[in-house]
């Protein structure tokens, strides 16, 4: 439903990541808003198609390629490329909810948004307010991480950034196709695949039940996954 990865960046990526975004030009956000969206977004962004923005999207990219509990949960098929953006002097983003379907500028491909991505790039002790907060079934979910830290969250979910009444909120943010469509069953092999690994870790790797449920998991896979 609402899954957390700590530390998909160490502390010096994101120092590194910091002391680049200090001096970048930020855009209005509404420019790049949806024309439902565009009335409640008040933050800004860093320009998509700046080296900047690329060059460090690419590092996140590289870091979730390499993010066993992230490629688990969400079994990518396609990811946007990372956008940034701050949120400060009472800076805002009212509640939306993402597009489903999304162009990815430059290269001619289009993604179906199943799961949208948080990053934080600043500590919560930094800002007042901006806190991401996602309709659920239980009831609206408030998350604010520590920098470096990342939210999945399903996309068809409202959600809004509450303003930002101190300090400023920088973060990555993205969406994600994956191979398995439906929630329900992405969450099942989730659950299954993390059964699966808390249990190699303590039998011998060639024990027959670990291959088969190995073999359950890639079978529930080759019948769910459209690639
Ligand atoms: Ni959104």
């Amino acid at each position: 439903m609402l899954m957390t990865f700590d530390d998909v960046l160490d502390v010096a990526t994101v120092q590194r990541f910091r002391t680049q975004l200090i001096g970048a030009e930020w855009i209005g956000g509404a420019a790049t808003a949806g024309s439902l969206s565009r009335a409640v977004k008040h933050n800004l962004q860093l320009d998509d198609r700046s080296a900047l923005a690329i060059g460090l999207g690419n590092d996140i990219l590289r870091r979730l390629g390499a993010h066993p509990g992230f490629l688990s949960a969400a079994l990518p098929e396609r990811i946007h490329p990372p956008k940034f953006n701050r949120y400060t002097g009472g800076g805002r983003y009212g509640i939306h909810v993402d597009g489903a379907i999304m162009r990815i500028a430059d290269a001619n491909l289009t993604l179906r948004s199943d799961l949208s991505a948080t990053l934080f790039l600043t500590d919560p002790d930094e800002y007042d307010g901006g806190e991401l907060q996602i309709e659920t079934p239980f009831g609206a979910q408030a998350v604010k991480l520590p920098a470096g830290s990342m939210v999945l969250y399903p996309s068809s979910s409202l959600h809004q950034v509450t303003p930002v009444t101190r300090g400023e909120r920088v973060c990555a943010f993205f969406w994600i196709q994956s191979m398995v469509r439906d929630e329900a069953a992405r969450t099942l092999l989730h659950d299954l695949d993390r059964s699966i690994q808390s249990l190699s870790a303590r039998t011998a790797p060639d024990d027959h039940d670990i291959v088969a449920l190995t073999g359950i998991y890639h079978n529930l896979l080759r019948r769910w996954a459209v690639v």
